[in-house]
């Protein structure tokens, strides 16, 4: 959210809040500045573990979802068009009947798109544009309830959901990775960025497995993943894995890190990935990793172990083995 594009919104009579009551947010991301509301009203809902705790650490209160009144909504648009849509509704309904939503929305991130879309269902107001982007409003009722999240079953029998990542197929490069596996993985494996388990699947299927944590930022993600995995060895975390520790050395890490960092391409967040797996790996594990071929982890992955392997997997993703990570005092 643009907070002057909301300040000058609500100055201009282009959206109006309700005078009391609280006021829920959906999909904030922590860049975005929510200074034009009243702090003591705001409910931020994200799903998304580092953006929860940097907004919470601004003063605002945070949750996953709504579970008590609010007043009004305020949708900040992500991209992709199904969990847009899905927001769209959850908020709509999370108000009372009549109760405004407001959009508010990068060009980038389809705003026009949607602001058409919704003009065929429900009575939007005028946009004001600003900032590369726009925001409007319009009454909540139960027209967009056809728009609401709902599980989908894809391929390899998962279950995902709009929003999470790959959500439509297991991502090529998880399967190159998956396949790629040894058959043997005797101890802990912990899966940093396990989405909705792909990949936790696959090292559960290998001989030896004793317990496998599925680290993930993305909550709805990993609710997805409780469904696709039943095995009592998984353990789900909500979490940072930049931050993980985990319990005890880990034998092993399998990741196909994230490159975004909310709508940003952000490849030092894969590093981070990578510095992560060095320090909760035990002196002889191993890190597994796939990445797009064009992302920069080679260099990164030769300064934080002492052995890296490049398997060459295919001509749009690489595959990294690497072990025996450099402690800090090493690296
Ligand atoms: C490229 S996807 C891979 C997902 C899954 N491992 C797979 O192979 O399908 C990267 C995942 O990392 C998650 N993610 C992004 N930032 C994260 C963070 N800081 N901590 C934990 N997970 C994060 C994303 O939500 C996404 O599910």
């Amino acid at each position: 959210m643009r907070s002057t594009r909301m300040t000058l919104a609500l100055q201009g009579g282009h959206v109006a809040l309700p005078a009391t009551g609280m006021i829920a947010v959906f999909g904030p991301e922590s860049a975005d500045d929510l200074m034009a509301l009243p702090k003591d009203r705001v409910l931020a809902i994200t799903r998304f573990f580092p953006d929860h705790a940097a907004i919470a650490a601004q003063g605002y209160r945070v949750a996953t979802g709504v579970s008590e009144p609010v007043g009004a909504a305020i949708v900040c648009l992500p991209r992709a068009k199904a969990h847009a849509r899905a927001l769209l509704a959850e908020a709509a309904e999370a108000v009372p009947a009549g109760a405004p939503v407001i959009v508010d929305g990068a060009r980038t991130d389809g705003i026009e798109s949607v602001w058409r879309d919704l003009g065929m269902r429900v009575p939007v107001g005028q946009p004001l544009a600003k900032a590369h982007g726009r925001i409007f409003a319009f009454p909540a009722g139960p027209e967009l309830a056809d728009w609401r999240a709902e599980d989908a079953r894809i391929e390899g029998d998962f279950i995902t959901r709009p929003g999470v990542f790959s959500a439509d197929a297991p991502d090529p490069g998880s399967v190159l990775l998956a396949a790629a596996l040894p058959p043997r993985m005797p101890g802990y494996t912990v899966d940093l960025g396990a989405g909705w388990g792909y990949l936790s699947r696959a090292v559960l299927t290998r001989a030896g497995v004793k317990r496998v944590d599925l680290v993930e930022a993305d909550a709805v993600a990993l609710d997805c993943a409780r469904l696709n995995i039943t095995d009592p060895r998984a353990h789900f975390i909500w979490g940072d894995a930049t931050q993980f520790r985990a319990d005890g050395y880990a034998d092993f890490v399998v990741c196909n890190p994230p490159f975004h960092r909310g709508r940003a391409a952000d490849p030092g967040l894969g590093q981070s990935f990578l510095a992560a797996a060095a320090r909760i790996l035990h002196p002889q594990g191993q890190l597994w990793l796939v990445a797009n071929r064009t992302l920069p982890y080679l260099a990164p992955a030769r300064a934080l172990f002492r052995v890296v392997e490049d398997f060459g997997a295919s001509t749009a993703y690489r595959l990294i083995r690497a072990s025996h990570p450099l402690r800090p005092r090493e690296a």
